[in-house]
Formats: C-alpha cells, structure tokens, sequence
C-alpha cells in the first residue's frame, strides 16, 4: 500500500484556488485586525533591517493580497520609509508563476495597484515546506500562515473506511494525532529560528473547536462524510478498487485549542525553551458564503454549481492521487467529473444543510528571547 511521503498536496493552479475560496479570504481578511494592532505593538528594529514578513503556504496569494498590503500600510504608518519583504512560501510544486503574476498584477481583474509597484517592498517566493527552516537565523518580523499548517508532513497510516482523521477508528485517529502533535513542534520549532527577538506569528489553523465543531461539520451535511460516502458508493459500483478506496486518505489532522496550545503551557517543553510564548488565542467560525448567498437568491443549481468547485479546488489531488496510475488519465479524469458531478447533481437535489463553514484557532505568538 502507498503511504506517507510521495503524496502532492496541491490546490488547482492557474488562480483556481483563489478564485474559488471565498470563505478563505473571508478568514484572512478577519484575522486582518489581529494583524494589524499585534504590527503596533512590536518593538521597532534596527534601522538597516528590513521588516520580513513570511506567508507560510500562501498558495497562489491571491487570498492573502489585501491583507499584505493592510500589513504594509501598518508599518509604514508607524515607519514611512522601512523597507519590507515578504516571502510567500509553499510547497515546490505549488502555482508559484500564478502568485508572480498575481503579486506583479499580470493575473485577475483587481483594480488595485500591484502589490510589486509599493516602492519599498521586495517580494520573494520559496518553494521550502514549513517543516524546514525557511528564512536565515533571526531574521524573520512576522510570520503570516492561513488554513495550511493542518497538512501534515506525513500519512502515518490509510484511513480504511473514511477519508479523514476526524472519520477515522480511533488507533487510525491516534496515529494521526500523534504525527499532528510532532509536526505542530516541528514547525515552531523551525519558526523559533526564524524570528527575530520580538518577532511574532499570527497562525489562522483549522480545529476542532471546543464544541467539537470542524470545516464542513458545525450544522447540517458533514462533509467529510458526504466525500467518504461516496467514495464507498464508488467502490461498491465497481468504479474503483479496494487499494483506490483506502488510498483516499487526507494528509490533515485538525487539532484542539487545548493541542495547539499545550507545547505553550509547558515551560520545559522544546518550544517553550526556544522562547516562543503564546498571547492571543481563539477559536472562530466563518459561515460558508456559497451557502448564506443560497439563504438570499435560493437557487439551488446555482449554489450547487458554486460550492462543489470550492470542495474540488482543495480536495481533488487526494482523491486523484487515490487513482491506479495506470489506469488511462481519461478514464481517471471521469471517475473524478462524475465523483464531484454526482455530489453537485445531489447538492442541486437537496440543497439545504450543505455548507462548509470554516472553523480556525487563532494564535499569536511572540519570539521572546
Ligand atoms: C488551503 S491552502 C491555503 C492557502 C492560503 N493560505 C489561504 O488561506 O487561502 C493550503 C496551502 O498549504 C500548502 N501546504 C501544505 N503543506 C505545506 C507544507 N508542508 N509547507 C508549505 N505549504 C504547505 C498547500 O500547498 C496549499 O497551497
């Protein structure tokens, strides 16, 4: 069986992604104020530096933009003539020719001027993971990451009858938060390196909140289980294999507010040591937009035909990836349209109580020593 670490996690390319996570952006430019008053509080740096600024797993940057520039305007209304970087990072095979053009203005209809014409700012991509150090000892400001860090580095096991942990049987579940809490170090860790004394991170990571709600489970549909049932059905037709069926296993485990902050709440704890401290946390839900906007005009073909191509846009490289490659790329590209075409079809059907609202554990976090 194929596990662990030959998976591509990946969003569709070519501004796909952007264009198609409205609720992603909906989170970041949420998370815009946090951002905004904890720049207000950092003390200033020195006067040759730059104030670096990282977008761990930025994707194609198109839902981080309007956020960057906020971050802009905040330093340079405390420091005019600081000069600024931000390096977007993904993994290597991420879209990164659709983030240039994105951040050089040579992609989508923005009215805005481009971000690259801001005098003063430099803007790097790297196609490091985050689970590797990134960016020079102590060299990081601020630390920027949205809806990302629940990838996690490593399949620990196939999911058997699901395709996510929050589905999985409990041992499949315990080896998934086990990878999840290790790679939560890890990635702290790596960051600790990076910043400066009095560098911060704001970290927008998906949970499971403390009434156990998760991305696409709050009320209604959960969607998980909507993707792992028909899967099955899939399979009990005779579309897919036994190992195609198993194979659809999501590399993410969603923590608690309690796991996110427990390396914190211990002072001897590797973290802890290497002088991260937490400050702000909280846990928030963004209603599905798809959903509120089918509240409003309730048309329910319409809603169908723009909610799954959210779910596709993030979900489809698992299930892709599940597929026998050598089965025909025509053959595997319909079992997909009709996988995600049936979902619709059924949304359209019976629209009500399908939603995906995104549910996130806010952190900022502060490099003290
Ligand atoms: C759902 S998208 C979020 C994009 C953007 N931050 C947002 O909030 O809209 C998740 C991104 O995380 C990236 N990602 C997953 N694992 C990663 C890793 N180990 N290192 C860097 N990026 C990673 C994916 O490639 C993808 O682009």
């Amino acid at each position: 069986m194929n596990t662990t670490g030959a998976t591509k996690i990946a969003m569709r390319g070519a501004g796909y992604y952007s264009s198609n996570t409205v609720g992603a952006k909906a989170v970041i430019d949420k998370v815009g104020d946090l951002v905004v008053e904890a720049i207000g509080r950092m003390p200033a740096i020195a006067d040759a530096q730059p104030f670096s600024i990282a977008d761990f797993g930025a994707a194609d940057g198109g839902t981080s933009i309007d956020l960057m520039r906020r971050m802009v305007e905040a330093i340079r209304a405390r420091e005019p003539d600081r000069q600024i970087t931000i390096t977007y990072t993904d993994l290597p095979h991420n879209d990164f020719a659709a983030l240039f053009r994105l951040t050089q203005g040579l992609l989508g209809q923005r009215a805005d001027k481009p971000l690259a014409d801001i005098p003063g700012l430099f803007i790097f991509g790297s196609g490091t993971s985050f689970y590797r150090q990134i960016v020079p000892d102590g060299s990081l400001s601020f630390g920027f990451s949205a809806t990302a860090m629940h990838w996690i580095s490593a399949r620990p096991c196939m999911i058997k009858d699901h395709v996510q942990a929050v589905g999985a049987a409990p041992a499949e579940c315990e080896q998934f938060r086990a990878q999840g809490l290790a790679d939560w170090d890890t990635i702290l860790l790596r960051r600790a390196r990076e910043l400066r004394r009095g560098g911060k991170l704001l970290l927008a990571n998906f949970c499971v909140d403390e009434a156990g709600r998760y991305l696409g489970a709050t009320v209604g549909v959960n969607m998980f289980d909507e993707f792992a049932r028909r899967w099955r059905g899939l399979l009990a037709a005779g579309r897919i294999n036994e190992a195609e069926y198993v194979n659809a296993t999501f590399q993410q485990f969603y923590k608690t507010p309690d796991e996110f902050a427990a390396p914190f709440r211990d002072a001897n704890s590797p973290v802890s040591k290497a002088g991260l401290r937490l400050g702000h946390l909280s846990t928030i839900v963004t209603p599905c937009p798809y959903a509120a906007d089918h509240l409003n005009h309730r048309d329910a073909a319409a809603f169908a035909k723009a909610y799954v191509p959210t779910l596709r846009s993030w979900s489809e490289t698992v299930f892709a990836g599940a597929l026998d490659p050598a089965r025909p790329a025509d053959m595997r590209a319909a079992i997909l349209d009709d996988f995600y075409g049936a979902y619709e079809a059924d949304v359209a059907q019976a629209p009500d109580g399908h939603r995906m609202d995104y549910v996130h554990c806010l952190m900022e976090i502060t490099k003290v020593s």
